[in-house]
């Protein structure tokens, strides 16, 4: 059995299922049963209509991934108010009207025998893509976000009480979409992490400061939900456990630490979550998260979208098509990534710090492609689950492969990165075009997210 340093290097090819395999296992949760130890994580594309409402494209693009064996998909962010949007077109669930649309959605990813829970989501000063209807993000600071300078106002106490009214809301409406559960979204440096975050909370009332103080406002939104929806719809948390604020700013402070986070998980599990979901850092996307490479020659083809978002975006874009300063920005991040080899399980030995202090289910994200190194980390009692993107992105069967006994897939996903820079422009889908005999048939791949299309 591989340990969790050589998890980059595995090259096993079997054909042979392995008995009783633990990927196979079925996972009950308090209110929810996954037929196997593999979810789908959080990503989406901009296939939804500006006003927040849903697409035909979204349902196909849940399916390729339903259809293809994983145990449950958690939606990509799903804001609960559109100031809270982090870039328009994506189907939110800010008032009554979604709920026909997500009920729709979940029945036929329910059909094949996967569970759909959705990630009730809120942007607050990190909105790549703001849209026209609010200037700024609401926040716990009035400090714009340092890399792009997003700027923002501070939440007031109403605003605060109106904000964990609408996750509340949220919740209510994604039971009565029938959906199998919610998933907060305090990761990855959205409003909870503005809030949570040690580097990024400057308040001075009782929603800043101390760690018990900053966790209030998560708190508060478990509760509420919990009051809304009843103690029986399962409700899970996404944290980034450690938090790299530094990164790429050495000036910035570092952030929540593993520690902090342990803290913040055991009175999660306290206020009635039902599991936790381990990511890392404190925006996104962060050289820890997804990791993988920083495709420069992508990135300014499609970074131009963000100009008018931030007040640093159009030095950043400048730099960024520089020669000699992309590479060094290029370098930078690569470097704060990490060693290229442990990109799979990246995040594991947060999601064990964080199973040795809490009872429920803890879920980790990060990497996962090759059978053997996700065996591993459910053995090893890390983690009770994975959950994967870029790699289901690439392989859109890749649990029908493992369950066929192959133990990598033949054309695996090279974390490149070149789907995470299209995604604000251009549709999602895998765009390394290494991966595929030729450019249109990278294309052709990507266009059949529209297949079938709304009218025919
Ligand atoms: C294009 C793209 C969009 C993503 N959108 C979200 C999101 O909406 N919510 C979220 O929690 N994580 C999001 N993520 C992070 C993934 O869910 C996942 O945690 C991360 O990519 C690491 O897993 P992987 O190595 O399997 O890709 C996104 C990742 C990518 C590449
Ligand atoms: S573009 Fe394809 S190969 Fe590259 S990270 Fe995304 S899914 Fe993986």
């Amino acid at each position: 059995m591989p340990d969790e340093r050589s998890f980059g290097r595995l090259e096993t090819f079997s054909l042979l299922a392995v008995p009783n395999d633990p990927i196979f296992e079925p996972l009950t949760i308090r209110h929810l049963t996954l037929k196997n130890r593999i979810l789908r994580s959080n990503v989406c594309g901009r296939f939804d209509n500006y006003d927040g409402t849903g697409t035909q494209t979204r349902i196909n693009w849940e399916l390729k991934f339903a259809r293809g064996g994983v145990g449950a998909i958690i939606s990509s962010f799903v804001p609960v108010t559109i100031r809270g949007r982090i870039v328009p077109n994506y189907a939110t669930i800010s008032s009554d009207d979604r709920v026909p649309f997500w009920r729709e959605l979940g029945r036929q990813v329910q059909a094949h025998d996967c569970r759909f829970i959705l990630q009730l989501s809120h942007a607050g000063r990190q909105r790549d893509v703001p849209g026209i209807e609010f200037a700024k993000g609401l926040s716990s600071t009035a400090t714009p976000e340092p890399l792009h300078g997003f700027e923002c106002e501070r939440m007031s106490l109403d605003q605060i009480r109106e904000a964990v009214q609408a996750f509340a809301d949220g919740a209510r409406r994604a039971r009565e979409a029938r959906l199998d559960g919610v998933e907060l979204h305090a990761a990855n440096g959205y409003l909870f992490t503005q809030f949570l975050s040690s580097a990024i909370n400057d308040r001075e009332d009782e929603y800043g400061g101390s760690l018990e103080n900053r966790a209030r406002f998560l708190l508060d939104v478990v509760r509420a939900i919990r009051a809304e929806v009843g103690a029986d719809f399962h409700l899970q948390v996404k944290i980034s456990a450690t938090e790299y604020n530094d990164a790429l700013i050495k000036t910035e402070k570092r952030g929540n630490t593993i520690a902090e986070s342990k803290q913040i998980c055991q009175w999660l599990e306290a206020a009635g979550v039902d599991a936790i979901h381990v990511s890392t850092g404190s925006f996104f996307p962060h050289p820890r998260n997804p990791a993988g490479d920083f495709p420069l020659d992508e990135l300014v083809k499609t970074y131009d979208t963000l100009i008018s978002s931030g007040m640093l975006a159009l030095r950043n874009y400048l730099l960024l098509r520089g020669r000699l300063t992309g590479a060094v920005f290029q370098q930078r991040w690569e470097h704060a990534r990490g060693d290229r080899d442990k990109i799979q399980g990246l995040t594991l030995p947060d999601a064990r710090a964080i199973k040795e202090v809490v009872r429920i289910p803890v879920f980790c994200t990060g990497g996962f492609q090759d059978a053997p190194a996700i065996r591993a980390a459910l053995t090893s009692g890390a983690c009770d689950a994975v959950s994967i993107a870029r790699p289901l992105l690439a392989n859109n069967n890749l649990v029908e492969l493992f369950k066929n006994g192959l133990e990598r897939p033949p054309v695996p996903c090279t974390y490149c990165n070149r789907c995470l820079v299209n995604a604000p422009e251009n549709p999602l889908g895998c765009y390394d075009e290494t991966r595929f005999a030729s450019r249109e048939e990278m294309v052709r791949e990507i266009m059949t997210v529209f297949d079938p299309p709304p009218f025919r």
